[in-house]
C-alpha cells in the first residue's frame, strides 16, 4: 500500500501568475503573526524561573524552590501552581480559535488578524504593569486570546494568497517567524536577568507590546485575500486582488475556480455539522492528528526547559542558558532549509526524514542519560559530554525545525475546502494548544516517574507518527488549493470516504495531466 497510497500533488492544474513582489511583501507582514506566539513560547520559562518575579507573585513557589535539596535530577522541585500560570494562555488561545474561526470566515482573515494583535498588545500592557496576581492571570488570558487569533487566521491567509507552487515556502515564513520570536524572547531574557533591582521580568513580559504592535499595524495595510473577497460577496475585489498578487491580468481560470468554490461554501450555514461528514472525514483525521503529532514530538519539552536540563547535565546557569540561546537559532537557521525545499521535495519527505533524525536522535539522547544517571537520578558528568548532549539536542532541533514545526501549521491550512477550511483550522489550533498545555504541565511529573524513559516515550511517538505520514498523508505540494479535494479522493486508503458526486466541491473532477 506504501508507494501506492500517496497521490503526486504535482500533476493538478497550474495556474498562470508569478511570485511576485506584492505577495511576498503581504506574507511577510502577515507571517509576523507568529512573532507574538513565538515570543511568548520563549519568554515564559525565563521569567517563571526569576527570583523576584516569584518572590513578588509566587511566594510560596519561591519558597518552596529554594528549600529544596533533593539531589536526584529527575525529580527536581516542581510546582503544578506555576505551570498552570504558564499554561493558561493555551487554554485561553484553545477556546479564543473558535470565535476567531467564525469571525474569520464572517469579517476576513486580516480582521481576525488585526484583533488578535491588539488583543495581544492589551495583554502585554496588563502583564508589564502587572501589581498582582490577577493582573497577571487576566494578562495571560489576553495574550492567549490573541495568539488563538492569529494562528487560525494568519496560516489560512498565507496559504490562499500564495501561488499554489510556493505555497509551502510562503505559508512557512509563519514558522520562521515563531522560531524568531522565541530566539529574541530568549536572549531579551538573557539581559533582563541581569537587571540589578529586580524588574527584569517587567521588561521581559512588557516587550511583548513590540510584536503584537507589529502585527496590529501591519495587519491593517494587509489586503484580503480573494477566497475571502469573494466569499463576502466582493467579486470585483477579489478578480482585482488576483490580478495583482499573480502579476498578471491572465488569472481566470483561478478565479473561476474560486467562485465555485465559493458558490459551494454558501451553501454551507453549519461549518461544524459540515465538518463532520463522511467525504472531510480525511482532512478532519488530518487536522487532529497532526497538531497532536506535533507535541508528541516532545519539542516543547526542548523549549520550554532547555536551561532546566542543561543545568541537571551539569552546566552552570550561564553556560545553561547560553546553549538554549543556540538551540534558538538552530531553530531559526533550520526552518530556512525547509522554505527553500518544501516546494520541491515536498511535504512528505521532510515529514519522514525530519521524523527519522528526531527518532534517533531521542533514542541516543535517552541512552546517554541512561548511562550516566541511571534511575536514581545521581550523577556527576564530564563536560565532553554535556557538551555532546547538547550537540545531539541541536540536530533533534533541527530535524523538528525543517519538519513538524512548519509543516505543523502548513498541511492543516491547505487540505480543507473553502467552506470549513476556518473551522478546520480552528480544530488545529485548540488541538496544538491543548497538547502544548498538557506537556507543560506533565513534563516534570513524567520526568521524575519515566526518568530517561522520558527520551525513548517521546521516540515510539516519533516512530507512529512516520507510519501515520507515511500511510495516511498525501502529497500536497503545488496543489492548487481549491484543487484539494482530488488529493483526497485519488488516497488508496481515503478516497473510499468519498463518492463519486460530491469529491471536489461538487465540480466535476479534474483529470490530472501526468
Ligand atoms: C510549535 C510550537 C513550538 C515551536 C518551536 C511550533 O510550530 O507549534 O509548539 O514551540 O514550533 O519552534
Amino acid at each position: 500500500m506504501a508507494g501506492g497510497a500517496h497521490f503526486d500533488g504535482g500533476t493538478t492544474k497550474d495556474y498562470p501568475g508569478k511570485l511576485t513582489g506584492f505577495v511576498l511583501l503581504t506574507c511577510i507582514v502577515a507571517a509576523t503573526g507568529g512573532l507574538i506566539f513565538g515570543y511568548d513560547l520563549g519568554i515564559s520559562g525565563g521569567v517563571t524561573s526569576m527570583n523576584p518575579f516569584l518572590k513578588k507573585f509566587f511566594p510560596s513557589v519561591y519558597r518552596k524552590e529554594t528549600a529544596d535539596t533533593s539531589t536526584n535530577q529527575y525529580c527536581k522541585f516542581d510546582s503544578q501552581l506555576l505551570t498552570a500560570f504558564t499554561s493558561s494562555l493555551y487554554l485561553a488561545a484553545l477556546v479564543a480559535s473558535f470565535f476567531a474561526s467564525y469571525l474569520t470566515r464572517k469579517m476576513g482573515r486580516k480582521f481576525s488578524m488585526l484583533a488578535g494583535g491588539i488583543i495581544f498588545f492589551a495583554g502585554a500592557a496588563l502583564n508589564g504593569g502587572a501589581k498582582d496576581v490577577g493582573m497577571l492571570i487576566a494578562g495571560r488570558i489576553l495574550l492567549g486570546i490573541g495568539v488563538g487569533f492569529a494562528n487560525q487566521s494568519v496560516p489560512v491567509y498565507l496559504s490562499e494568497m500564495a501561488p499554489a507552487r510556493y505555497r509551502g515556502m510562503l505559508n512557512m515564513s509563519f514558522q520562521l517567524m515563531i522560531t524568531i520570536g522565541i530566539l529574541i524572547a530568549n536572549l531579551v531574557n538573557f539581559g533582563t536577568n541581569k537587571i540589578a533591582g529586580g524588574w527584569g521580568w517587567r521588561v521581559s513580559l512588557a516587550l511583548a507590546a513590540i510584536p503584537a504592535a507589529i502585527v496590529t499595524v501591519g495587519s491593517l495595510f494587509l489586503p484580503d485575500t480573494p477566497n475571502s473577497l469573494i466569499d463576502r460577496g466582493h467579486d470585483d475585489a477579489a478578480l482585482n486582488m488576483l490580478r495583482r498578487i499573480r502579476g498578471t491580468n491572465d488569472v481566470e481560470e483561478e478565479y473561476k475556480d474560486l467562485v465555485v468554490a465559493s458558490n459551494e461554501s454558501k451553501k454551507i450555514k453549519h461549518p461544524w455539522a459540515n465538518i463532520l461528514k463522511r467525504k472531510y472525514r480525511a482532512q478532519l483525521t488530518v487536522a487532529i492528528m497532526i497538531p497532536f503529532f506535533q507535541q508528541l514530538t516532545g519539542m516543547n519539552v526542548i523549549m520550554f526547559y532547555a536551561p532546566v536540563l542543561f543545568k541537571t547535565v551539569g552546566f552552570g546557569a550561564n553556560a545553561s542558558l547560553y546553549s538554549a540561546v543556540i538551540i534558538g537559532v538552530v531553530n531559526v537557521i533550520a526552518t530556512f532549509v525547509s522554505i527553500a525545499t518544501v516546494d520541491r521535495f515536498g511535504r512528505r519527505t521532510l515529514f519522514l526524514e525530519g521524523g527519522t533524525q528526531m527518532f534517533i536522535c531521542q533514542l541516543i539522547v535517552g541512552t546517554m542519560i541512561a548511562i550516566k544517571f541511571g534511575t536514581t537520578g545521581e550523577a556527576d558528568i564530564p563536560k565532553w559530554y554535556a557538551i555532546l548532549l547538547v550537540l545531539i539536542i541541536c540536530v533533534y532541533v533541527a530535524g523538528f525545525a525543517w519538519s513538524w514545526g512548519p509543516l505543523g501549521w502548513l498541511v492543516p491550512s491547505e487540505i480543507f475546502p473553502l467552506e470549513i477550511r476556518s473551522a478546520g483550522q480552528a480544530i488545529t489550533v485548540s488541538v496544538n494548544m491543548f497538547f502544548t498545555f498538557g506537556i507543560a504541565q506533565a513534563f516534570l511529573a513524567m520526568l521524575c516517574h519515566l526518568k530517561f524513559g522520558l527520551f525513548y516515550f517521546f521516540a515510539v511517538w516519533v516512530f507512529i507518527m512516520n507510519g501515520f505520514i507515511y500511510y495516511l498523508l498525501p502529497e500536497t505540494k503545488n496543489v492548487p488549493i481549491e484543487d484539494m479535494a482530488i488529493v483526497w479522493k485519488k488516497h488508496s486508503f481515503w478516497g473510499r470516504f468519498i463518492d463519486d458526486d460530491q469529491d471536489n466541491n461538487g465540480k466535476p473532477p479534474h483529470t490530472p495531466e501526468v
